[in-house]
């Protein structure tokens, strides 16, 4: 009987789609221990694992059976792809059903952020609104401000086309043109440098890769506009946190809005103690829908990888 671990609780009946096999299911809200992990999946011929988990050359190795890993996530660079590919493993993620779902959150951010809809929560909250002022929590419109968008790819493009409800001025930058999205979205390319100095909002939706790490770090922040507004629900390493924590403290930007960190989930106590700041704890994908819809894509995919030999459309 193949053996499938699973290595967090899905908002899925895992068991009952799983019949038939031998299931090691973590069926708790928290992250497996790595010996656990390491452990339950020596004789594993599947995984599904989650962003948190690290799948490296350690696990890979000890996973003598191990025949596919489902990434429950877009992104993978929680592991290393390239020696699993060159031991014969299938690595797969979950692409496409969770881009609108992500750009949404995106979207949100961005208007919390400029409207500084969390900050205004907390103060009425707080019992201090004592009347309506002229004053009162000024923000900034989107309507018709310049979106520079870094990763024009799925979720990249599906957030441009919200931007065009409010008739935003949409940009992007990248290693190379997409005339493609340009064609579906209105947006325009920009080298990198025109990018950062002229846009109102950035937007980060690229994945990790060494060409994103760091992309943005204090030099790129003094480059923007004061009034900039960041936004990162990509993922944390590309930006050098402390350094957008000093951005932030010091005004060289209006605000951001993070998804994601560096570290997490440890988010740096600078930004903890910033008002113009929204911190949202990795819940870019994180709708019933789409998160029922991505455990589904990985069982499917080990199902019909293991029973019926289909090598998975979703491979990465
Ligand atoms: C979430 O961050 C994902 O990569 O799916
Ligand atoms: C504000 O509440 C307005 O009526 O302008």
């Amino acid at each position: 009987m193949n053996k499938v671990v699973v290595t967090q609780k899905l908002p899925y009946p895992v068991v009952e789609k799983l019949s038939g096999y031998n299931i090691f299911y973590n069926d708790k809200d928290t992250q497996m221990d790595r010996n656990e992990l390491l452990m339950q999946t020596t004789d594993a011929d599947a995984i599904v694992s989650m962003l948190s988990d690290r799948i490296d050359k350690e696990l890979i190795d000890n996973a003598k059976k191990l025949k596919i890993i489902v990434n429950y996530a877009v992104g993978f660079n929680n592991i290393d792809v390239v020696y699993a590919k060159e031991k014969g493993i299938v690595v797969c993620n979950t692409p496409h059903i969770l881009t609108e779902t992500t750009a949404e959150l995106a979207f949100a951010l961005m208007i919390s952020v400029a409207r500084r809809v969390v900050e205004a929560d907390r103060f009425t909250r707080g019992g201090r609104f004592k009347g309506w002022t002229p004053n009162l929590f000024l923000g900034t419109d989107l309507y018709r401000k310049r979106v520079g968008i870094f990763g024009f790819g799925r979720i990249g493009q599906a957030f441009a086309r919200c931007c065009r409800g409010f008739e935003m001025d949409i940009v992007y930058t990248g290693k190379s043109r997409k005339f493609d999205g340009e064609l579906l979205t209105n947006a325009k390319y920009l080298p990198f440098e025109e990018f950062v100095s002229t846009s109102d909002f950035i937007v980060v939706t690229a994945p990790l890769n060494e060409s994103t790490r760091y992309t943005f770090t204090i030099d790129t922040f003094k480059k923007m506009k004061r009034d900039a507004i960041f936004i990162n629900v990509g993922r944390g390493p590309i930006v050098k946190e402390s350094d957008l924590a000093f951005a932030l403290k010091n005004h060289l930007i209006r605000g951001a809005g993070l998804d994601v960190y560096e570290n997490e989930p440890e988010v740096h106590p600078e930004l903890i103690d910033l008002e113009n700041v929204v911190l949202l704890p990795h819940i870019g994908s994180a709708t019933e829908d789409t998160r029922y819809n991505m455990a589904d894509l990985c069982i499917r995919s080990i199902r019909n990888f293991l029973e019926k030999g289909e090598r998975p459309w979703n491979e990465v």
